[in-house]
């Protein structure tokens, strides 16, 4: 059995421990929240509870650490873990600053530590099999590659969180927030890297209503006792790019996108096919054809590509979605303490490799002109 910890019960913390426990080889020994620990820990049924990280690696002998903390708290956990010898999984975004990512990487190295950056994305069995197909060159030369990252939530001045606070997100919101994950799929799915890109960004309030309590993420409403406070990050971005392999693109990410949850879709169009996925119907894959009809890849282990098709724990017309990705990555990451093989997980290298994207959007957006990556 595999001992971990989980640094962080908020939103995403509850999905790791949901995932750790699905994997059946990892037991969890600890949580810990500089909030309210000790009722965090027993609502979660783990029996220890630390407030504070040092302490929890201090005392407790661990594998791995899941660091499911607001973005400014990742590289100071993240570095204790690695002087202890102690793998983690860290939320994304990475860090708050390249930077920070460049030491992490490097220390990480010397220390022979694993780390996993969270992009969950990449362990959809239907994004995975976009990767294989352009792998096995079923795309042909990629001619261009858009889509979006849109989300409701913050659509209200009295919509708050601790992501409206750059101090605490990083110098961008959106971009870092969810276009992160737009940035990972897109270079995963197609084995390319961006190389040059331009942005613009809007922020749709320049003050928010924050409430004097304390808010969960994705909570509605100030109620009647709140401050006015400066926002200074973007609710929007537009992103146009280039790919080293020639491919043109575009995304746009929203904070403030009525009636749209949290959708992601990417287009990758190529010389022979494109290829065509949604968050919002994440178990079908479109698959364009000029010459005969379209069609619908629904997933199904014995019709994917045998590399996606891992990543498939149902029969097909069995949904896998949210939790199933948390699962399928955090399995390989266990595995890969172990084990040499192919992991699709996103390393603390692709982690660092976001946040030059996030970087280069941010310049991009200051000085109104492209930016090389
Ligand atoms: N992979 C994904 O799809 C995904 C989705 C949501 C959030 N995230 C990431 O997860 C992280 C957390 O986001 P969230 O939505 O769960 O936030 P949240 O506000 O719901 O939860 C954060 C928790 O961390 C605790 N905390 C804060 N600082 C701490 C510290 N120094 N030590 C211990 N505990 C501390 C808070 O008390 C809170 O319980 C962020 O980095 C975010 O970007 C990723």
């Amino acid at each position: 059995m595999f001992r971990s910890a989980v640094v962080g019960a908020g939103f995403i913390g509850k999905a790791h421990i949901e995932a750790i426990r699905r994997l059946g080889n990892v037991e969890i020994v600890a949580l810990c929240d500089e909030d309210d620990a000790q009722k965090k820990a027993a609502d979660c049924c783990i029996s220890k509870s630390y407030s504070d990280f040092r302490q929890l690696l201090e005392n407790e002998e661990l594998d791995v650490v899941h660091i499911c903390t607001p973005n400014n708290t990742h590289y100071e956990i993240a570095k204790a873990c690695i002087l202890k010898g102690v793998n983690f999984i860290c939320e994304k975004p990475f860090t708050m600053t390249v930077e920070q990512a460049e030491e992490l990487v490097q220390l990480a190295n010397e220390k022979h530590v694993k780390g996993m950056v969270n992009f969950h994305n990449r362990m959809y069995p239907m994004v995975n099999e976009i990767r294989q197909m352009i792998k096995n060159d079923e795309l042909g030369a990629l001619f261009s590659v858009h889509g979006e990252y849109v989300q409701d939530w913050l659509l209200y001045d009295t919509d708050y969180s601790w992501r409206l606070d750059s101090s605490q997100v990083g110098k961008t919101r959106a971009i870092s927030d969810i276009g992160s994950h737009w940035f990972d799929l897109v270079e995963f799915v197609t084995g390319d890297r961006i190389v040059s890109l331009s942005a613009n960004f809007r922020t749709v309030f320049n003050k928010r209503k924050k409430p004097t309590n304390n808010v969960q993420t994705f909570t509605k409403g100030a109620g009647s006792d709140f401050s006015e406070v400066d926002i200074d990050t973007e609710d929007i971005a537009t992103v146009m790019f280039k790919m080293a392999g020639g491919a043109i693109g575009s995304f746009i990410v929203s904070q403030a996108f009525s009636g749209r949850k949290n959708t992601t879709v990417v287009n990758v169009a190529g010389s022979k096919e494109s290829a065509i996925w949604t968050s919002e119907d994440l178990n079908n894959l479109y698959i364009g054809l000029r010459d005969e009809a379209n069609r619908i890849l629904t997933k199904d282990a014995s019709l994917m590509h045998g590399h996606s098709s891992s990543l498939v724990s149902y029969p097909s017309g069995h949904i896998e979605g949210f939790p199933d990705a948390f699962k399928q990555g955090f399995k390989q990451f266990y595995s890969s303490l172990n084990s040499e093989g192919e992991y699709d997980y996103a390393t603390l290298e692709d982690g660092l490799r976001e946040m030059k994207l996030n970087d280069a959007v941010y310049l991009s957006n200051q000085k109104q002109t492209w930016i090389d990556v």
